[in-house]
């Protein structure tokens, strides 16, 4: 069996995808309460960490609930990247550190960042070897499938990566100019899996626990990541972790249940952000996939989605409930199964 690089309970573990204003740290908190193993922060730009900016200082921060944890960082600067990796093994101490070679935003690839790197496997090289050299940490990357379909070969680009001493490698097999759309290519993760001799993990399009099992099973990967899956369902780790058990599945959370674990995250989400209404703001996207897919949430969303404190939520909730209880539950249905997931375009 491939190996982790640091200590883990789980033989398969299940991660939670480093995402840019969601993987924030209350939301790690909460799914690794709800069965996530690993976590890894939001990507954070090396540039960033060794000029000591405030904002991205601020996002290092995470606590002892979260570990194990690994900090994305990102940037085509070998030495800049050192430096970061070297600050962030002095000053906070995860368990890993983790290379981001798959981000697809213009703003970052414009400087040959995240997958901006993948046009050049010997910046990648240099890259990596900059990060190793600078910290005691295990250093992990996450890579997409090629810049585009000329460049498409993740084998190569793998291969790359491990001989230049990554420990874990993540692939999200679309390319960059792919963004978001089309399929994820399962068969590429299989690939590597059988190229590789460190853990590989298996990442894309992973909307429910069946979909983790399957991509478990098709693949062979050594742990699963899931991003977009967890939106508004933390629970999605447990119910995965019931499956890759040959356990029945917990049911999913009822409606009230639901609310409960919005509320709860809303709290934490509170407590973490000083400036009240800038997190109300923030945290409208996570009340709207909290209510995805619930009966009669058109006019709910709405609200959530207008909402200027955190407050305010607890008493919309009580009355989307009453009214539920007053046209009957039938009136309402029973909107077990979610919406299909939004594309985000990040
Ligand atoms: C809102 C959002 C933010 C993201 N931010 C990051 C990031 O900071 N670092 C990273 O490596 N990938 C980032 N990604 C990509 C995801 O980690 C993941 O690779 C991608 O969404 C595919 O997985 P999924 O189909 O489970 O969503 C982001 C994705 C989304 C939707």
């Amino acid at each position: 069996m491939k190996r982790f690089p640091f200590q883990l309970d789980a033989e398969v573990p299940l991660y939670l995808a480093p995402m840019a204003g969601v993987s924030e740290s209350p939301f790690r908190r909460l799914c690794r309460r709800f069965g996530a193993d690993v976590v890894v922060t939001e990507f954070l730009s090396a540039e960033g960490i060794r000029r000591e900016n405030e904002a991205t200082i601020s996002k290092l921060r995470f606590g002892p609930d979260e570990r194990p944890i690994g900090v994305q960082i990102f940037g085509a600067d070998a030495e800049a990247m050192g430096e970061a990796a070297a600050f962030v093994t002095d000053v906070f101490a995860p368990e890993f550190i983790d290379i981001n070679f798959g981000c697809p935003v213009k703003k970052v690839v414009k400087r040959n960042g995240g997958s901006g790197c993948l046009k050049d496997l010997n910046l990648v090289e240099t890259v990596i070897r900059a990060v190793s050299r600078n910290t005691s940490l295990p250093v992990t990357c996450k890579i997409r499938s090629g810049w585009n379909e000329e460049m498409r070969d993740p084998v190569t680009i793998a291969l790359r990566c491990q001989d230049a001493g990554v420990q874990v490698l993540t692939l999200h097999p679309r390319t960059r100019t792919q963004m978001y759309t089309g399929s994820a290519r399962w068969e590429e993760i299989s690939a590597v899996v059988q190229a590789l001799d460190i853990p590989v993990l298996g990442n894309g399009d992973i909307k429910t626990p069946h979909d983790a099992l399957r991509m478990y099973r098709e693949t062979g990967c050594a742990g699963v990541m899931i991003a977009r899956g967890s939106f508004g369902q933390p629970w999605i780790f447990d119910q995965t972790r019931d499956l890759l058990d040959g356990l029945p599945m917990r049911p999913t959370p009822s409606v009230e249940d639901r609310f409960a674990v919005a509320l709860d995250h809303a709290r934490m989400a509170a407590d973490y952000e000083p400036d009240r209404k800038g997190a109300a703001i923030e945290f409208r996207k996570h009340l709207g996939w909290y209510v995805k897919g619930l009966p009669a949430s058109a006019d709910l969303r709405k609200r959530l989605h207008a909402v200027n404190s955190l407050g305010e939520v607890e008493g919309i909730f009580a009355e989307y409930l009453a009214s539920r209880e007053r046209y009957g539950e039938e009136a309402f249905g029973s909107g077990e199964e979610g919406e299909p997931l939004e594309t985000a375009e990040v």
